[in-house]
């Protein structure tokens, strides 16, 4: 196998740009069980930008909001809503991931800058993806402090409970008519990512929508990029829905792995969080297509979880409703039994659930 040019540890974070940092990480505490670990504002003398790190297992998301009116931050929240700004990446050398991507043509996001104080320095640098959406490379091996320089610990002021929520699974983009091939080579050449999975619109479309989507990984499988654009159908693709209330190409979804995904959809039902709804006559022939699982089906029944089998075993998935008011981002929660897919045995299911949404919301 070809040495890896571009090396890649994991995901480092996750970083929304939202209205009110405040009460969306009051959301993700009480909600999906994050612990509040760090944060930065006028207390800690970040004028401008106020942000809140919180973690679940592997997890870190940062929520970032303006303090003032004329700021980067403001001007992404009043055109996108709430999203995805930052799918950070942890290296172990950020200048050196910085620069091969450059030299391999990659647009630059922000230069190479060492942060430090006295737990250590973290070195950061930024490329830009699809959209307005960026990659940081994240160099953190010698630092120790609660997240990064400039921030301060800070701990929830509630009993958080987690919820078993372990580490980022992919993170899916949507990007325009006709852009997926350009980003799925973005990916190759500048990322030196491989192409895992191709579906088109006949695996991706019901009677009325369709859309088309590639999954490329980087050399260790740890970050997977599933990238979606819109296609022809009868009615609205669910990929445009998004694009027009994104305004542009963006993150659509993050999937989270879990042990035990009875246990974690419980919990996020109980906390309020809402989910897309599968009709219960997908549960009557489902273990005719998918054979033995050891869970119970009345159980996933229950909780509208979805299965599919591939190859390599089976999994167990399901999707959040947006978490915010514009139909953009969501979540899938997904429990990975030997399986190495993506669940396309539930693409119709769920794409019917999705289009019986996007009729409630008049963008059919
Ligand atoms: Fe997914």
């Amino acid at each position: 196998m070809e040495k890896d040019q571009l090396p890649l540890l994991g995901t480092d974070y996750v970083e929304f740009y939202v209205g009110n940092a405040k009460q969306s990480a009051l959301y993700y505490q009480t909600a999906f069980g994050f612990e509040l670990v760090a944060y930065r504002g006028l207390e800690t003398g970040s004028k401008d930008v106020c942000s809140y790190v919180l973690q679940q297992g592997k997890i870190r998301l940062l929520l970032t909001t303006a303090l003032i009116e004329n700021h980067p931050v403001a001007d992404h929240v009043k055109k996108h809503g709430d999203g995805v700004k930052t799918l950070a990446l942890w290296v172990d050398d950020a200048v050196y991931s910085y620069n091969t991507a450059i030299a391999r043509g990659a647009k630059s996001a922000f230069e190479p800058q060492t942060l430090s104080d006295e737990n250590g320095e973290v070195k950061i640098a930024g490329i830009c993806t699809y959209g307005e959406t960026v990659h940081t490379f994240v160099e953190r091996k010698n630092y120790n402090g609660p997240f990064m320089p400039g921030f301060m610990a800070k701990k929830s002021l509630m009993e958080v409970k987690p919820i078993g929520l372990l580490y980022v699974d992919h993170c899916v983009g949507n990007v325009g008519w006709g852009q997926m091939n350009e980003w799925v080579e973005f990916y190759q050449k500048v990322m030196g990512f491989n192409l895992l999975i191709t579906f088109d619109d006949k695996d991706i479309s019901t009677e009325y929508t369709a859309l088309m989507s590639k999954v490329v990984s980087n050399g260790n499988g740890y970050v997977k990029f599933p990238i979606n654009e819109p296609a022809e159908g009868k009615k609205k693709s669910q990929i445009e829905e998004y694009i027009d209330f994104y305004a542009g190409a963006g993150v659509q979804h993050i999937a989270i792995a879990t042990h035990d995904i009875i246990s974690t959809v419980g919990q996020l039902r109980k906390n309020g969080v809402d989910f897309l709804y599968v009709p219960d006559n997908y549960y009557e022939d489902v273990l005719d297509r998918v054979g033995h699982i050891d869970e119970d089906l009345n159980e996933l029944k229950k909780l509208n979880i979805l299965i599919d089998r591939d190859e390599d075993g089976y999994l167990l998935q399901i999707f959040t409703k947006p978490v915010q008011d514009r139909p953009t981002v969501f979540y899938e929660i997904i429990q990975r039994k030997g399986a190495k897919s993506f669940g396309k045995g539930n693409f119709k299911a769920l794409f019917e659930s999705i289009e019986r949404e996007q009729e409630l919301r008049g963008t059919l």
